[in-house]
């Protein structure tokens, strides 16, 4: 199972994987929205989570690669959210990529192919997303891939006024 675009290639996860995947989860700027930076032990239980959801849902995340070189870039993909809201259960679309790739039209090219993917191959009708309101880059993502903004909401699994607690959601239907 993966998905092809013109420059990468969303793939299933290797041994390899793991190192440069706790790079990326322990990187301080691409982790400036999330809760925490992960520890090894915890990148790699991430990266568990992610598998076993693989195997429970048929999709989850996938490992992004450059087609030129292979070189693991970081991670994208559809993904069952593990929590209770208004929105839920639904299917979200997201993206992790290490900060030396920013800025080159990665997220956008593999994000518009995993929606895509969801709704011609999994038969989705709707596919939604969220971050922190201050993520600028994300939202742009968001927005070029022709999500519509929906509101804000507060994450359940923060702690209430976290400040990470408020988050942005932003969806699609299929049509
Ligand atoms: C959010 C994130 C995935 C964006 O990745 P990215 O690959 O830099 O995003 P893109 O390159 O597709 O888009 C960013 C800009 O690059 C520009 N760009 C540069 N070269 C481009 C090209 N060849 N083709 C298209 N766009 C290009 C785009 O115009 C876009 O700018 P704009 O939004 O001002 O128009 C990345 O910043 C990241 O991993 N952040 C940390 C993790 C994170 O916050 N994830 C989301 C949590 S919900």
């Amino acid at each position: 199972m993966e998905i092809l675009t013109a420059r990468l290639k969303l793939r299933e996860w290797k041994e390899a994987d793991k190192e440069p995947l706790f790079k990326l989860n322990s990187d301080p700027r691409v982790m400036e929205f999330m809760p925490k930076l992960l520890s090894k032990e915890e990148s790699d239980n991430y990266l568990e989570v992610i598998k076993l959801r693989f195997e429970e849902d048929g999709y989850s995340f996938f490992a992004v690669e450059l087609i030129e070189n292979q070189t693991f870039i970081g991670l994208m993909g559809l993904s069952v959210p593990q929590f209770d809201s208004f929105f839920t259960p639904c299917v979200e679309i997201g993206w992790r990529l290490a900060y030396d790739y920013w800025g080159k039209g990665y997220a956008t090219e593999g994000a518009k192919a995993s929606l895509d993917y969801g709704f011609n191959e999994l038969g989705l009708s709707e596919i939604v997303s969220f971050t922190v309101p201050r993520n600028i880059r994300s939202r742009r993502v968001m927005q070029s891939i022709g999500m519509h903004y929906v509101g804000e909401f507060n994450h359940p699994l923060l702690p209430q006024k976290h400040p990470l607690e408020k988050h942005s959601l932003y969806k699609i239907k299929k049509e």
